[in-house]
């Protein structure tokens, strides 16, 4: 009996994640979307301690208790830029977790049963790569761990060995410790390696590519316990990850591939306001903008990661107000890999009450920019960059952008005219239609805020 009520909360927690993940898709109902997968989480917790024979409730509880206040501690002081780098540490410790599980279960397992073994050796192995790329990735968004050049051959040599030790140890038919622990390293070492290669820029792609591979290893540690709901939550996360991966490569137009076989993103040395080798683009103060804006009928804000990086959504969303009080309308073009992870704007504007209804996907936007007076570009390089249209040789040509000289006239707030993550230089800088208004974007901003008030 007891068992069937366990199933029965498992099965409820897993439609609630279900239901969690549909609602995550759109701003407006995300945050009920979280506290609906949250109740799946905690009833699963839950009816786990109703198994019977439970044993090591105090290190259970220590455990949870540590992980309880750890979390809490890193999501309320983490700064909004630096969202992807908590992501993957957490995405590291669920690898670190399984493969530690998996270590645990080896001593326990009757040699026989190839079908668990092997199992248990996909956790090892995907748990640890899991882990140790994720470290990478981390250090490397952080800005602690640089690009380093390194054979692909070599990974794929150590994957092998540690794939091939495996099969042996899973054949051996005696318990083997030692070269189950020389696999865990190989496969810590592939992990490295893996990820060592590949642009810094890249991160949030291999991030949500180590993701899908953790919950790979949270389904394998499912079908280990027997544990349905774990074996759900891995499926769904791992589906989830990989969905992300293939949906940020086609919105970069690059194939995944490409992404982590090839170094990408090397950001060039910044360089003087306005001037960019022989190109001089044309600059304009903040009065002129000020008056610009005022007099227009409508706005579009373009905001980039430079927005998240100054910080900048409170001041722009103050700017908007000012605006519409004078009855200018204002909109903002969100475009899809806009920032360093998915919905990053929509969720950076949101944390300033910029209403939804206001924030314009990128294909209806393009349509509407025609009839735009000014549109202001606000930390945004590579997402407004016209080489993804006309210059084939470029490694961004084919990303969908928004084509912001459509619009009458633009205004790009940036701090220096270097380029953005594909590290390439931007021809919209230079055109007629464009002015240049240098300084960081909260600054700006709020000195817009000001010049528009005093007219
Ligand atoms: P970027 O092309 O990275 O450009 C950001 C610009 O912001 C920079 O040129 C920088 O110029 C400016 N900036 C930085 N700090 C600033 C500050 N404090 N004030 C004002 N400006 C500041 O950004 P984007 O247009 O948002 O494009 C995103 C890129 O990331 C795309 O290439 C996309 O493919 C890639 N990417 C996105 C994702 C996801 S899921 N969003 C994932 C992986 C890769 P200055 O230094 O001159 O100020």
């Amino acid at each position: 009996m007891i068992l069937q009520i366990i199933d029965i909360c498992y099965l409820v927690a897993v439609v609630l994640f279900i239901i969690g993940i549909k609602l995550m898709s759109h701003p407006d109902s995300a945050r009920r979307g979280n506290g609906i997968a949250l109740s799946g989480m905690v009833l699963a917790i839950v009816a786990s301690f109703l198994t019977p024979g439970l044993n090591n409730l105090i290190l259970i509880f220590i455990a949870m208790a540590l992980g309880t206040v750890g979390g809490l501690y890193f999501a309320k002081s983490v700064q909004m830029t630096a969202m992807p780098q908590l992501v993957s540490f957490f995405n590291g410790m669920g690898g670190a977790a399984a493969a530690l599980i998996g270590l645990v279960e080896y001593g326990d397992l009757p040699v026989t049963d190839i079908g668990k073994g092997a199992v248990l050796m996909a956790s090892l192995i995907i748990g640890s790569i899991s882990f140790s790329g994720s470290m990478v990735a981390m250090g490397k968004l952080q800005g602690v761990i640089k690009d380093i050049r390194i054979n692909k051959i070599l990974g794929f040599l150590v994957l092998a060995a540690a794939v091939g030790l495996a099969v042996y140890v899973l054949y051996a038919g005696e318990p083997l410790p030692m070269l189950v622990y020389l696999l865990i390293l190989l496969a810590l070492i592939y992990g490295l390696l893996f990820v060592y290669p590949i642009g810094g820029a890249d991160m949030p792609v291999v991030i949500s590519l180590l993701n899908a591979l953790t919950g790979v290893t949270a389904a394998t540690t499912g079908l280990l316990y027997d544990n349905k709901v774990m074996l759900m939550g891995g499926i769904l996360v791992g589906s989830a990850g990989l969905l992300l991966t293939l949906l940020m490569a086609k919105a970069m137009n690059r194939s995944v591939s490409n992404i982590l076989f090839t170094s990408f993103g090397t950001a060039s040395g910044a360089s003087a306001p306005g001037q960019s080798g022989d190109q001089v683009a044309k600059e304009i103060n903040a009065y002129d903008t000020a008056i610009l804006l005022a007099y227009a009928k409508r706005v579009v804000v373009v905001p980039g990661y430079g927005l998240a990086v100054a910080q900048a959504q409170h001041a722009v969303h103050d700017l908007e107000k000012i605006l519409e009080e004078k009855g200018v309308e204002v909109l903002y073009g969100i475009h899809p890999v806009a920032g360093r992870m998915p919905g990053h704007m929509n969720v950076l504007l949101a944390e300033s009450d910029v209403p939804y209804d206001k924030l314009i996907e990128m294909d209806d936007m393009n349509e509407q920019l025609p009839n735009t007076d000014v549109v202001m570009v606000i930390g945004a390089n590579d997402v407004v960059n016209p080489a993804a249209n006309d210059d084939p040789s470029s490694p961004i040509y084919g990303m969908p952008i928004l084509e912001v000289n459509r619009a009458a006239n633009v205004i790009v707030i940036k701090r220096s005219m270097s380029s953005g993550y594909a590290g390439i230089q931007n021809a919209l800088f230079f055109d007629a239609k464009t002015r240049m208004l240098f300084g960081d974007a909260k600054k700006v901003l709020n000195g817009l805020v000001n010049e528009v008030k005093n007219m």
